[in-house]
Order: C-alpha cells, then sequence, then structure tokens
C-alpha cells in the first residue's frame, strides 16, 4: 500500500517510506519481531568505505595511548569488555561522521529512536588475538526497569572485519527486547558465570561490510575470541531525543558540522533546547525539534 501523510503517524510516515525505498523494510520487521537485524555488506555502503572505517580505526589505535582512556588504565577485570575501546571517533576522523550521517543506518535508528533522535556515541570495539566473554547486558545503560517497549537508545554496528563465533562475535538473545529489562547475573549464560544454557543466545556470522543494528533492550554480549586476527567494529550509536547522550559532541568543529549540514548538527545536539539556565528555553529549538519528529528529512 502507499503510505500517505497520515496524522496519527506524522513522525513515522517519511521515515518508512525512505526504509522502503532503501529495500529495509525486512529489516524493519526483523528489529520489531526479534530486536535486531543485519543488512548485508554492500547495501549501505560500499565494502571500500568500510575498508577505509578500518583504516581509520587502526589510525586512531596507533595514534592513541590505550592507557590514556578512563578504561584504558584499569584491569582487565574491572573492564565490561575486552580489547581497545577507542571514544569519541566523531571527532577524529570525517568518516565517522559520514557514517553516522549513512541513509541506511539513518534511517534504522530513526525508525527505532523517532525522528528527532540524538547521536549518542561514536566507539570502536577494537580486538587483536584472543580475548575472553563480554557478560550478556542490555545497551539500555544505567536504566532503571522496567523499560518501556520502545527502545531508549539503539546500537548501529558497522561490522569492519569478518565477525564468526569463533572471531568473537556478538552473542545475541532474539526477542530479548521484549523482557523490558537488564538481565540478572545468575541469567548470564554459562560461558559468562551464569546458570544458564550457551545456546540461549545465538552467534552474528556476517561478513565485513555488514551493519548489525539492535534494540536498545536487546540482550547481547560477546563470544570468547579464539584466533590471532583483528577484529573490528564501529558503532554509531543513536538515542531518543531527551536522553543524556553518552559522549559531548561540543568539540565538533564547525568545519565539519557546516560541511554535514544542519540534519547533522541536530544529531549531535547542536541547537538542542535542553540545558538553559534562567533565561529559559528559546522555543525556536523546541519548535525545531517537533518539526524534526513531523518532517525529518527537511
Ligand atoms: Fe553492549
Amino acid at each position: 500500500m502507499e503510505i500517505g501523510d497520515w496524522k496519527a503517524t506524522a513522525e513515522l510516515n517519511s521515515i518508512y517510506r525512505q526504509a522502503r525505498e532503501l529495500g529495509l523494510e525486512t529489516n524493519l520487521a526483523e528489529l520489531e519481531a526479534f530486536g535486531f537485524t543485519i543488512v548485508e555488506p554492500g547495501k549501505a555502503a560500499p565494502k571500500a568505505f568500510t575498508d577505509r572505517m578500518l583504516d581509520a580505526v587502526l589510525a586512531v589505535a596507533e595514534r592513541e595511548d590505550p592507557k590514556a582512556t578512563a578504561l584504558g588504565n584499569r584491569a582487565q577485570s574491572e573492564k565490561p569488555a575486552y580489547g581497545r575501546q577507542l571514544f569519541h571517533l566523531a571527532a577524529k576522523d570525517p568518516i565517522f561522521a559520514e557514517a553516522i550521517m549513512n541513509p541506511t543506518a539513518l534511517t534504522l535508528g530513526r525508525y527505532l529512536m523517532g525522528a528527532s533522535a540524538r547521536l549518542y556515541s561514536t566507539v570502536a570495539f577494537l580486538k587483536e588475538g584472543a580475548a575472553g566473554c563480554t557478560n550478556m547486558h542490555s545497551d539500555s545503560v544505567g536504566m532503571p526497569p522496567p523499560f518501556p517497549q520502545y527502545g531508549h537508545v539503539c546500537n548501529i554496528s558497522w561490522l569492519l572485519t569478518d565477525y564468526t563465533r569463533d572471531k568473537g562475535t556478538f552473542f545475541i538473545v532474539p526477542g530479548s527486547h521484549r523482557l523490558c529489562r537488564h538481565p540478572t547475573p545468575i541469567e548470564q549464560p554459562k560461558m559468562m558465570g551464569g546458570v544458564n544454557d550457551d545456546e540461549i543466545g545465538m552467534p552474528i556470522e556476517a561478513k565485513a561490510g555488514s551493519l548489525f543494528v539492535f534494540h536498545g533492550n536487546t540482550w547481547h554480549g560477546t563470544y570468547p575470541k579464539k584466533d590471532d586476527g583483528v577484529r573490528a567494529h564501529v558503532v554509531t550509536a543513536l538515542a531518543r531525543n531527551y536522553v543524556d547522550p553518552a559522549e559531548d559532541f561540543s568539540d565538533l568543529s564547525d568545519d565539519l558540522v557546516n560541511k554535514m549540514g544542519p540534519d547533522f548538527a541536530r544529531l549531535i545536539g547542536r541547537n538542542a533546547w535542553q540545558g538553559y539556565g534562567s533565561e529559559g528555553p528559546r522555543y525556536e529549538r523546541i519548535i525545531a525539534v517537533q518539526r524534526a519528529n513531523q518532517s525529518p528529512a527537511a
């Protein structure tokens, strides 16, 4: 059927039309039903683009001191994940801004987070050599349960190398977004120290260049990595407009923001209506959010 300019779905009509145009309707259905989806390599962006992203991640890793981050100087037992996490990538190479603005990534993210979505974080997960599991969790960090059925954050992961079980891919529990809570420690699978059978979840097996997107409620972790190779993905996470983003994007250069355009500026919180003092809110900024929800392509 044709999607009209229906009043009750004013925030959704054009996102849905865009999803259809990009051939993403199956991905929307999978997100609804199971809380995750995979876009095959070459569909969101040419393989050459994700190869360039991998080069950019490795270049950032090369020039940054692993001990210089808040997580990097802690013992492995105190870290939430093995390997390195390279934070705040949006400020480090323009290719990450391109990934954020990629039409497929943005359409799936905005379907989940609303048209007025904000950028939440831009982080690479890089593992070289063997690594242990990351425990099962939801990305609704710090959110008190129960969760609503709709997500407050969504994870948009650009897989830059081949992901398989032995290469330490994601462990995911299909449909767990419907449980609307964090997993408890005892619910961890055995390989992560809990009592559940490891088969409560499944591996995300996908080639380099795939886009793996999941709902913020969905339970996931990672399998142990057994090979010596590089495993890398970049997350360009989005959140609902009222969620405090994990990263502060105020240091992004005006040059970059001007080059990427007003949609990017809104995503990174330039001209956000929140954060006012005694002067009170600037209503034109509130109206801009309302307008974004009704006409995301504008
Ligand atoms: Fe996570």
